[in-house]
C-alpha cells in the first residue's frame, strides 16, 4: 500500500488519486450502470471519505476491496454515496395530469372488469412518487384496492426502502401543487396528524394498500414474468451511460403491454424511440408500440 495515502490533504480529507477514481469508476459501471465522470472526483472523494473515516481505513483502494468482495451493507452505502434520493410528492406534475386524464381512466375500467392491471415505480427512492400515483389512483377510484391493481416501487437502495415502506414524512418539508393533492397523502382529518415519530406524518394507509416495495437493481437481471401497464422511471438512469440507458429503455419497452405509458425525468431523452419501439406521447412521456425492433434488443 501507497503510505502517501494515509496522509490526510491540507483540507484534512484522505487524498483520492486519478488511479483510485478510475477503480470506483470501474466498480460503479460494473455494479449498478453508473457513469462517474472525473469532475465527480471532489465529490466522491468528500462523499465515500465519510465511508473511510467509519470504517478506520487508510484509503480508497482497501474500501474498494471491500465493495468488491461483495460486502451487501458496504455496496448499499457505496451506491447511496453515489447517487441522490432527491424527490418529492406530485414531482413533475405534468406527468400526474396526463396520467390522470389519460391513463387512468381506460385503466380503472379494465380493472373494473377483472383485468389484472401493473403500475411500476423505477427507482422510487423514499416514496414519494408512488404514493403520489397511489393518491391518483384512489381519487378516482376510491375501492381500487379491492381490484387486481397493484404498483411495485424499487429501488438499489435499502435505506431509501425503509423510509418509503415507513411512509412517514415531515409535512414542513413537504412540497404539493396544491393543497388538494397534500390532502390525497396526508388525509384531510385532524386524527390523520397522530404519528408514531414526532413531527411525521403518516401517509394514509389506504395508499400502503396498493404498493409494494421491493429492492431491485435496473442493470441486473428483473424477476418479471407480466407486463406493465404503466412505468414511472424518473430521474434514474441518469447517472447511467448512454448505452446502458438504451439497454434499460429497451427493456422498459418489453415489459410494456402495447399503448402503456413510459415516463421519464426532466432532463433525460430517448434520442430514437422507435429503436426500441416506442413513440412519443408527450413531455419526457412515450408508449409502447408495435413490437420491438431485433437490433434495439441487447
Ligand atoms: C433522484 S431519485 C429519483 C426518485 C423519483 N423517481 C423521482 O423522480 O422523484 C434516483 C433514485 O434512483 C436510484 N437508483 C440509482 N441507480 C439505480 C440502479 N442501478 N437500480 C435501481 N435504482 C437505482 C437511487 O437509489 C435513487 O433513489
Amino acid at each position: 500500500m501507497n503510505t502517501q495515502l494515509r496522509n490526510p490533504g491540507t483540507d484534512g480529507e484522505v487524498p483520492l488519486t486519478e488511479a483510485e477514481f478510475a477503480r470506483i469508476a470501474r466498480i460503479a459501471k460494473a455494479g449498478w450502470g453508473l457513469s462517474l465522470e472525473s469532475a465527480k472526483r471532489p465529490l466522491i472523494r468528500s462523499r465515500l471519505g465519510r465511508r473511510l473515516k467509519v470504517l478506520g481505513l487508510p484509503g480508497f483502494d482497501a474500501y474498494c476491496d471491500i465493495v468488491e468482495s461483495g460486502d451487501a451493507q458496504e455496496c448499499d452505502h457505496f451506491v447511496s454515496a453515489l447517487t441522490t434520493n432527491v424527490t418529492h410528492f406530485y414531482r413533475e406534475v405534468h406527468h400526474f395530469d396526463l396520467l390522470e386524464k389519460e391513463v387512468l381512466p381506460g385503466l380503472l375500467e379494465r380493472a373494473r372488469k377483472g383485468e389484472r392491471i401493473r403500475m411500476w415505480s423505477a427507482g422510487c427512492s423514499t416514496g414519494q412518487e408512488p404514493y403520489s400515483l397511489a393518491a391518483s389512483i384512489l381519487a378516482q377510484s376510491r375501492d381500487a384496492a379491492r381490484y387486481d391493481l397493484r404498483i411495485l416501487a424499487t429501488d438499489i437502495d435499502t435505506a431509501v426502502l425503509k423510509t418509503a415502506q415507513e411512509g412517514l414524512y415531515d409535512p414542513k418539508i413537504c412540497i404539493f401543487p396544491t393543497p388538494e393533492h397534500e390532502a390525497r397523502i396526508f388525509g384531510d382529518r385532524p386524527s390523520d396528524a397522530a404519528s408514531a415519530r414526532p413531527g411525521q406524518r403518516p401517509v394514509r394507509p389506504e395508499l400502503k394498500q396498493l404498493i409494494t416495495f421491493r429492492r431491485l437493481n435496473l442493470v441486473q437481471p428483473w424477476p418479471f414474468t407480466g407486463r406493465f401497464d404503466i412505468i414511472f422511471c424518473r430521474n434514474v438512469v441518469i447517472y447511467f451511460d448512454k448505452p446502458t440507458q438504451m439497454q434499460v429503455w429497451t427493456r422498459f419497452a418489453e415489459l410494456l403491454n402495447p399503448g402503456a405509458h413510459l415516463l421519464i425525468g426532466h432532463s433525460e431523452r430517448i434520442t430514437a424511440p422507435a429503436d426500441v419501439g416506442l413513440v412519443t406521447a408527450g413531455i419526457t412521456a412515450y408508449r409502447r408500440q408495435g413490437p420491438i425492433a431485433a437490433t434495439a434488443r441487447k
